[in-house]
């Protein structure tokens, strides 16, 4: 897959950028990558904010144009979780991905994915922390240079972008199921104890695979339950 990319010093937030330049222009093409050296309100998922720093990290976002089914949307997203690992193996780092698109370096949080979906576009947003992580945040954070790996933005995004044609032409082409396999083999092991879910609902089980759409399945005391949307935690012992 081709990429058109260009740069920005400074927008609230590549994906909301992109969303409102669909508004005015209908022929954007499929592909473009809009990035930004730094973010002023970067959105990560569950409306939670995005922190990075300025120059510091890379914060992009993907336009595909498609009209692609709803159930089928995580996968891409999934597929770019897969392309952010390679890059880290790539690297000679041991990356492991978190239901349903983090990715994570020695239990800490390197890579977050923010999917959107307005008519027939689909936005892939993208933050890597390379030299910044934000320590404020509820859970272990981490940075490609602190892990060893790559200490440069732009060196970075070139890898990456490479990565993320493959991935991103994978599933166009074959769907889901090659995904999924690339997923699992980062993803928690089967019957991890898993806690799973939005807010005060959340379902306890070990982890039996991703559905046909990126569902997480868990078993459960009550049988096999889809997971959609949410975070995953280990349940408290
Ligand atoms: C998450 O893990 O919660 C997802 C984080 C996604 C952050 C990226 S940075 C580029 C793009 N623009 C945004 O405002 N968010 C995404």
């Amino acid at each position: 897959m081709k990429f058109y990319l260009q740069w920005y010093a400074r927008l609230p937030s590549t994906n909301t950028f992109l969303k409102e330049r669909l508004a005015v222009e209908s022929n954007l093409p499929s592909g473009k990558v809009i990035a930004a050296r730094e973010q002023t309100q970067g959105r990560g998922r569950l409306d939670r904010e995005w922190v990075s720093s300025t120059g510091e990290n890379l914060t992009f976002s993907i336009f595909l144009r498609g009209s692609y089914d709803r159930r089928k949307l995580p996968a891409a997203s999934m597929a770019a979780a897969v392309a952010v690992a390679e890059l880290l193996e790539a690297e000679g780092l041991k990356p492991s991905l978190k239901w349903p698109n983090d990715v994570l370096v020695n239990g800490g949080k390197i890579a977050g994915i923010l999917l959107e979906q307005a008519g027939d576009a689909t936005i892939v947003g993208i933050g890597l922390n390379v030299l910044y992580a934000p320590h404020n945040v509820a859970y272990k954070t981490t940075t490609l240079a602190a892990s060893g790996g790559i200490a440069s933005v732009d060196g970075a995004r070139d890898i990456l972008l490479e990565r993320l044609g493959v991935r991103l032409a994978t599933w166009q082409e074959q769907g889901f199921p090659p995904i999924r396999e690339a997923w699992m083999a980062r993803g928690h092991p089967i019957g991890t104890p898993l806690r799973a879910g939005i807010g005060n609902h959340p379902v306890e089980g070990t982890f039996a695979g991703l559905d046909d759409d990126g569902a997480l399945l868990l078993d459960t005391d009550e049988g096999r339950k889809r997971v959609i949307a949410g975070d995953v935690g280990q349940p408290p012992v």
